[in-house]
C-alpha cells in the first residue's frame, strides 16, 4: 500500500516537539506492515539544507500567489516530497514564527499551501506514483482533508491525527475566498468555525477516520474539559474515532547503543548509569552527591504544568533532591526556573533552549523525570524515560495514564510498577508525588525493580504501526 503523509515537522529534519518524532518514526515502522510512506513537508531552510540530490516533480507558478516546486528526495530513510516555496518557508526562525516567538502573520496561507499540495498529489500523483490513502497530522496539514473532500481526490481515504487539540489553526472568515474552496465548503459541515475558519475543525469533519495518540486522550476530548470547543463535533463522529498510542524509535532511543551519552548501559548493568549521572551533574552545576536527580525536558508551558513545577521547587529542594531542567517556552516560566537555579545553587540547574543531544543525557543520567501535565495527548518523554531507566513521575492524564504503572503497593509487590502517577494536576498532588518519589528512591531494591520494569516496557512502534495499517486497509475496503 502507498501512503501519503502530510506534516509540518519531521525528525530529523525539523522538530519542535513530539509531532516530528512521530512523523519521522512511523514510516519506518509502517514499512514492516507493507505500507510505503511518502511525506509532504515544507521546505524550511533546515529541510532544504539536508536534501542533497532532489528531483522536481511538480511546479506551481502561483500557489497562493507564490511560485513553488515539489522536490522528491530521500533523506535518512525517509521518502520526502518537499514543498519548496521560498516566499513561504525560507525564513530565519522556527517553522511557525520568528526567533522571538511571534507567529508568522501568513501562517494561514503557508499551511493552506502545504495542504493544497497534499491534496493535489492525492489527486494527480507524482511521476506515476499515487497514494492509496492519505494521512494528515495536526492543524497545519488538516486542510488537505478538506481540499480532498471538495476536489477530485474525494474518494481517496483520509486519516486525520490529532496530536494536540489545543492548536487549532483558527483564522478570520475573510480568508475564505483566497482558500480556493467551492462555496459549499463554507458552513458548519465545512471550514466554518464559530464564525471564522478552523483548519483543524475542517480536517475533522472531512476525514474518514480521526485518530488521537492515546486511548485515554480519545476519551478525554469527548468532554468539555478537554474538548477545547470541539467535543460536540468529536462526539458526533465517535464511530470514526480511534486512539492509537505513539511508540518511539527504538534505534535512536537505545541506551545500549546511544552515541549521545557518555556511557551506554542495559537493564542488567544499571551501575553503568553512574557515569551519565556524573556527566549530568557536571553539565548542570549540581552537587555530586547521592541525592535523587529529577529532570525536566519540556516545552515550558501551562499545558505541561510548568507553573505547578515552579511552585514545587522549594519543596523538592527541601526534601534534599536536585533538579535539572532543559526547556524553553513562556518567558515568565523561563525566568522563574532561572531564578530558582540562582536561589538554589548546586541543587537546581537550568538550561533554557532546545538541545537534542542533551535531551538524551537527561534520560540517561537522571533518576526521575517530572511530567506534571494538565493534559497530554500522548507524551514521548515518559516513553524515552522508561527505556532509559529514568523513572517517570507523571500526572494521570492522556497518554501518561496509559503508559506508566503507578508504584502502588500491589504494583510494587507484583514487580509491575514503572513510575509514579498522580492526580489531579495540582500543587498538592505534585508535592505528594515528589515526596513519594524521594522515599522510593531511598529503597534501592524497589527503585531498581521499577527501573528494570520500565526498561522492559513495550514502547516500540510495532503494535501501533499494525493498528494504523489495519485502519488504512479498513478504509480502503470501504471504498472498494
Ligand atoms: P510535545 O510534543 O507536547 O512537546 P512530547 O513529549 O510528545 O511533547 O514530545 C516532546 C519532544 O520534544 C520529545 O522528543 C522531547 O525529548 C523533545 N524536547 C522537548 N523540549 C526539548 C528541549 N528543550 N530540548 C531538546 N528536546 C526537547
Ligand atoms: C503533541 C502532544 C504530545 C504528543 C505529541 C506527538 O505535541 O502534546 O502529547 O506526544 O504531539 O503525538
Amino acid at each position: 500500500m502507498q501512503l501519503l503523509s502530510v506534516a509540518s515537522e519531521v525528525y530529523p529534519l525539523i522538530k519542535t516537539g513530539g509531532l516530528a518524532d512521530v512523523t519521522g518514526a512511523l514510516p519506518g515502522a509502517l514499512a514492516a506492515q507493507d505500507v510505503a510512506v511518502r511525506t509532504v513537508v515544507p521546505g524550511y531552510p533546515a529541510v532544504m539544507a539536508r536534501l542533497g540530490k532532489a528531483k522536481v516533480v511538480r511546479r506551481y507558478e502561483a500557489l497562493f500567489g507564490v511560485s513553488a516546486t515539489v522536490l522528491a528526495a530521500s533523506v535518512g530513510g525517509l521518502d520526502l516530497l518537499v514543498l519548496d516555496a521560498p516566499d513561504f518557508y525560507a525564513r530565519e526562525g522556527g517553522p511557525y514564527g520568528d526567533h522571538a516567538g511571534n507567529e508568522w502573520g501568513d501562517n494561514w496561507r503557508r499551511f493552506a499551501a502545504l495542504s493544497r499540495v497534499g491534496a493535489d498529489i492525492a489527486a494527480e500523483g507524482v511521476k506515476g506514483w499515487r497514494p492509496d490513502v492519505v494521512h494528515v497530522h495536526d492543524w497545519q496539514a488538516a486542510m488537505t482533508a478538506a481540499y480532498m473532500r471538495f476536489g477530485p481526490a474525494h474518494a481517496v481515504p483520509k486519516v486525520m491525527t490529532i496530536h494536540n487539540l489545543a492548536f487549532q489553526g483558527r483564522f478570520s472568515a475573510d480568508i475564505f475566498p483566497a482558500l480556493g474552496l467551492p462555496q459549499e465548503a463554507w458552513g458548519v459541515d465545512g471550514v466554518e468555525y464559530y464564525g471564522g475558519i478552523g483548519y483543524l475543525k475542517a480536517g475533522l469533519v472531512s476525514a474518514d477516520a480521526i485518530t488521537t495518540v492515546s486511548q485515554t486522550y480519545a476519551e478525554e476530548i469527548r468532554s468539555p474539559v478537554h474538548g477545547m470547543g470541539l467535543d460536540g463535533l468529536i462526539n458526533g463522529r465517535v464511530d470514526r474515532l480511534h486512539g492509537i498510542l505513539n511508540g518511539v524509535d527504538t534505534d535512536i532511543w537505545n541506551p545500549a547503543n546511544d552515541s549521545l551519552i557518555p556511557k551506554a548501559y542495559t537493564a542488567r548493568a544499571l551501575g553503568a548509569r553512574t557515569a551519565n549521572r556524573h556527566a549530568l551533574e557536571s553539565r548542570f552545576g549540581l552537587d555530586h552527591d547521592g541525592a535523587p536527580i529529577f529532570t525536566i525536558v519540556s516545552r515550558l508551558t501551562w499545558q505541561k504544568g510548568m507553573d505547578l513545577m515552579v511552585g514545587a521547587i522549594d519543596h523538592l529542594v527541601g526534601l534534599g533532591a536536585k533538579l535539572a531542567v532543559l526547556g524553553s517556552g513562556d518567558h515568565p516560566l523561563e525566568g522563574a526556573f532561572l531564578g530558582a537555579a540562582d536561589r538554589h545553587r548546586g541543587r537546581i540547574g537550568v538550561q533554557i533552549g532546545y538541545d537534542e543531544p542533551l535531551s538524551h543525557l537527561m534520560q540517561a543520567g537522571g533518576d526521575a523525570i517530572l511530567i506534571p501535565s494538565r493534559f497530554e495527548p500522548c507524551g514521548l518523554t515518559q516513553l524515552y524515560a522508561l527505556r532509559y531507566g529514568c523513572v517517570p513521575v507523571v500526572a494521570r492524564v492522556g497518554g501518561l495514564a496509559d503508559t506508566v504503572i503507578d508504584a502502588n503497593e500491589a504494583a510494587v509487590a507484583a514487580g509491575a510498577a514503572t513510575g509514579i502517577v498522580f492526580a489531579p494536576s495540582d500543587p498538592l498532588a505534585l508535592h505528594g508525588a515528589i515526596g513519594r518519589t524521594v522515599r522510593l528512591h531511598g529503597q534501592r531494591p524497589v527503585w531498581q525493580a521499577m527501573q528494570r520494569a520500565g526498561m522492559r516496557s513495550e514502547v516500540s512502534w510495532d503494535h501501533s504501526a499494525a493498528r494504523y495499517a489495519a485502519l488504512y486497509r479498513a478504509l480502503l475496503a470501504e471504498v472498494a
